[in-house]
C-alpha cells in the first residue's frame, strides 16, 4: 500500500534547548497528524500517550469514525446506508476490497466463502476437549488460534493467495466455529453448514436446528442477524483491532492474530460490553428502578453499560439502526412492550437529558440495544460476545491485511516511561532486611 497522506506543513517543538520541525500529515478526512518518527532520534525523548488517546498508529484506509458528529464510514460509505442497503457479505467485500462489488465479483465472492464454511472432520474433536460449561469466549479463542494447526497451507503472509485465501477461510468458518461452540454448551449435536443459505440464515440454522424437527429460517430475523453482522464488521483501530496489529506486526500468522483480536475482544469494556449490558437492564428490572441506578452511576458505584465510548461523544450511529432491529425482532418474536426494552429506552431518555451524563458527553453505544434483540432472538448472553468476534473477523483481516501491505509499517514496539529502581548492585540474601 503506497501512503495516501500529503504533506500539511510542519509544528514546531521545543524541548530546552533543542527544537525540531515535525512534518504535519493530513489524510483524506478527519485531524491531522503530527509525524514524531525522529523524535527519539533527534531529541532523546519519547512521546506518552497510555491508551493511545492522541496517538494515531498506522495509516488505513478502510473506517473513518468522527466520533464527534457520530460517524461511521467503511470506505466512505455511511454505516446507515450499509445497514439500510447492503448485506453482510458485501459489505466484507467492500471492507477487504476498497469498493464494492460488480454483480460478477459477487457472485464469486459469495462462492468462495460458502464453500469454506465446512471444519476438518478432525477440527470437530477440538471442541470436546473443553468442558461443557466453558465459557463459548474461551473455545472462540482456542478454536480460533489452532485452525492454523489445521490449515497451515495458508500460513505464509508474503504469499497474497494465501493471504487471500486464509482471509476466506476465516469469514466463512467462523460461523460454523460459533455455532458449535455453542451447540457444545447446549449440548446438542453439530449441525453442518449449508450452501444454499444465506451467511446470516446458515448460521441461524446451525445455531438452532436440531436434527428431530424440520427447521425454517425466519427472514425477519435472517435479516436482523445479517445487519448485526453489518454493525460490528469494523470499527477502525479499537483495541481488539490494534491487537490484531500487533500481533501481525512479528509475522505471525493471520489465524493466531484473530484469536489474539478475540481475547481483547472478551473484556467487558469492550466487546464484552453486551453482555453486560443485558445484565444490567435486567438488575434494573422496571423503570421505576432506573433513577436509583442512576443514582449510583453517579455515585460512580458502576457504570451504565453500553454507554460511553472512547470516539463517539455522539450518538453511536450503529445505537440507532441496533435499536430499530431491537423493535422489528421484538415484534416478530417477543413483546414490543417487552419489559426490559422499556427500561432500555427509559434509561436512554433520562440519561440523555442528565446533565451528569450530557457534561461527560456519555451516549448510547451499539452494544445497549444488541443484548435486547440477541436475546429475543434466542441466544443466550455468553454468546453475545462470540457473535461480535465472528462479524469483527472481516475487520480484523482487512486491517491486518492492509497492514502487511503496508511498507512503512514495522514491528509495534512502544517504548515506556520508567519510573522503577535505576541501577543498583546485587544484594547477596544474608545481608537483606
Ligand atoms: N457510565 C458512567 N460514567 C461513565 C461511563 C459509563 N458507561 N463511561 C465513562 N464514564 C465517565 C467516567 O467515569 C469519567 O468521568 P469523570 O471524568 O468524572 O471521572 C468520564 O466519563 C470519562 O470516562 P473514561 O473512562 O475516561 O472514558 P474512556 O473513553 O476511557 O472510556 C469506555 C470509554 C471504556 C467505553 C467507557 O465509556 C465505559 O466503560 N463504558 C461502559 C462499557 C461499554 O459500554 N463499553 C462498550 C464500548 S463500545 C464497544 O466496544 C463496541
Amino acid at each position: 500500500m503506497k501512503s495516501q497522506a500529503t504533506a500539511g506543513g510542519s509544528a514546531k517543538l521545543t524541548i530546552g534547548d533543542r527544537s525540531l520541525d515535525l512534518p504535519i500529515l493530513k489524510g483524506s478526512t478527519g485531524p491531522d497528524v503530527l509525524d514524531i518518527r525522529k523524535l527519539y532520534a533527534e531529541t532523546d525523548a519519547f512521546t506518552y500517550d497510555p491508551g493511545f488517546t492522541s496517538t494515531a498508529a498506522c495509516e488505513s484506509a478502510i473506517t473513518f469514525i468522527d466520533g464527534d458528529k457520530g460517524v461511521l464510514l467503511h470506505r466512505g460509505y455511511p454505516i446507515d446506508q450499509l445497514a439500510q442497503n447492503s448485506n453482510f457479505l458485501e459489505v466484507c467485500y467492500l471492507l477487504l476490497n476498497g469498493e464494492l462489488p460488480t454483480a460478477s465479483e459477487y457472485e464469486r465472492f459469495e462462492h468462495n466463502i460458502t464453500y469454506h464454511t465446512m471444519l476438518h472432520e478432525q477440527f470437530d474433536r477440538f471442541f470436546l476437549g473443553f468442558r461443557r460449561d466453558a465459557h463459548p469466549m474461551a473455545i472462540m479463542v482456542g478454536a480460533v488460534g489452532a485452525l492454523s494447526a489445521f490449515y497451515h497451507d495458508s500460513t505464509d503472509i508474503q504469499d497474497p493467495e494465501q493471504r487471500t485465501i486464509s482471509a476466506h477461510r476465516m469469514i466463512a468458518k467462523m460461523p460454523t466455529i460459533a455455532a458449535r461452540a455453542y451447540k457444545y454448551s447446549v449440548g446438542q449435536p453439530f449441525v453442518y453448514p449449508r450452501n444454499d443459505e444465506s451467511y446470516a440464515a446458515n448460521f441461524l440454522r446451525m445455531c438452532f436446528s436440531v436434527p428431530a424437527e424440520d427447521y425454517v429460517v425466519n427472514p425477519v430475523l435472517e435479516r436482523a442477524m445479517d445487519r448485526i453482522f453489518i454493525l460490528h464488521a469494523d470499527h477502525e483501530q479499537n483495541a481488539s483491532t490494534s491487537t490484531v496489529r500487533l500481533a501481525g506486526s512479528s509475522g505471525a500468522n493471520p489465524f493466531a492474530c484473530i484469536a489474539a483480536g478475540i481475547a481483547c475482544l472478551w473484556g467487558p469494556s469492550h466487546g464484552g460490553a453486551n453482555e453486560e449490558a443485558l445484565k444490567m437492564l435486567k438488575q434494573i428490572g422496571t423503570p421505576e428502578q432506573i433513577p436509583e441506578y442512576v443514582a449510583g452511576v453517579k455515585d460512580r458505584r458502576y457504570r451504565l453499560m453500553g454507554f460511553g465510548h472512547r470516539v463517539y461523544k455522539n450518538y453511536d450511529p450503529r445505537a440507532k439502526v441496533m435499536q430499530q432491529s431491537a423493535e422489528e425482532v421484538l415484534r416478530e418474536v417477543g413483546d414490543p412492550n417487552d419489559p426490559l426494552f422499556q427500561v432500555a429506552k427509559e434509561l436512554e431518555q433520562i440519561a440523555l437529558h442528565d446533565e451528569f451524563f450530557i457534561e461527560r458527553k456519555l451516549y448510547p453505544n451499539v452494544d445497549f440495544y444488541s443484548g435486547i434483540t440477541l436475546s429475543a432472538m434466542g441466544f443466550p448472553t455468553d454468546m453475545f460476545t462470540v457473535l461480535f468476534a465472528l462479524a469483527r473477523t472481516v475487520g480484523w483481516i482487512a486491517q491486518w491485511a492492509e497492514m502487511i501491505e503496508d511498507p512503512s509499517q514495522k514491528i509495534g514496539r512502544p517504548r515506556q516511561l520508567y519510573t522503577g529502581q535505576p541501577m543498583r548492585d546485587f544484594t547477596p540474601i544474608e545481608q537483606r532486611g
